[in-house]
């Protein structure tokens, strides 16, 4: 048994006074006395029985399903929002320290060891994209072979991209004058650190470019590479 003010009701319900049953029609032009509205209020109060034939009622089965399928339809576009928006707060390379990167070309290919050999001499120090997308020079030693490390040009004053300037064989940063020598190690401020270096290795399969993190010395100065 519920109670409720009186309200539009449903065919299949039965409501009752004190001591009669009125059908839902009958129940809307009903007159409170004024006894009644002394004692009771503004509203009649009457009580009112559902009375759903058995048949119509939902077994659990279905009920559950409807529920199951609701809470799909509603956690795929939820997921399909919260991740990306997850992830976009994750920085880039918290995953493996040792996975690695096809170096790439100024238009994007990835480069090969033999092919960059052919067009880059002795001495040779030229961007490609590294590691997170920094600006990374690849080396060509004087024996012609590609040095196992790259120099990421990001200079560690205030972050310009530095140039490899051959006539002084030093990188030279623009913005306010910093230098490094070959190896990118730094040798005049007010940049306080030496450029970070990355691990240049050559894939045995398709003889391709790979930046690999540089997590050990740093053989330039001795000491715990700082980007690591
Ligand atoms: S950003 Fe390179 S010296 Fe300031």
């Amino acid at each position: 048994m519920a109670s409720s003010i009186l309200s539009p009701t449903t065919p299949s319900q039965l409501c009752s006074g004190k001591s009669a049953i009125f059908s839902p029609s009958q129940a809307l032009l009903v007159k409170p006395t004024r006894t009644q509205l002394a004692g009771k209020g503004k509203g009649m109060r009457i009580t009112c029985q559902a009375s759903i034939p058995a048949d119509r009622v939902p077994d659990m089965g279905k009920r559950q399903l409807l529920n199951l399928l609701l809470l799909g339809a509603l956690s795929l576009p939820t997921a399909g929002m919260v991740v990306p928006y997850a992830t976009f707060f994750a920085p880039p390379g918290t995953g493996s320290a040792t996975v690695g990167i096809v170096a790439k070309d100024a238009i994007g290919n990835d480069v090969r060891a033999d092919e960059w050999l052919k067009t880059h001499g002795p001495g040779d120090r030229t961007l490609t994209q590294g590691l997170k997308g920094d600006p990374t020079y690849l080396v060509v030693e004087k024996d012609r072979t590609l040095a196992t490390y790259g120099i990421n040009a990001v200079c560690t004053h205030l972050g310009c991209v530095v140039p490899w300037n051959a006539a002084e064989n030093k990188f030279i940063c623009p913005c306010h004058g910093s230098q490094y020598n070959e190896q990118g190690r730094v040798v005049r401020g007010p940049a306080p650190l030496s450029l970070a270096l990355a691990h240049a290795d050559i894939n045995i399969d398709d003889g391709k470019v790979v930046f690999v993190p540089w997590i050990e010395t740093d053989f330039r100065t001795g000491e715990s590479p700082w980007w690591a």
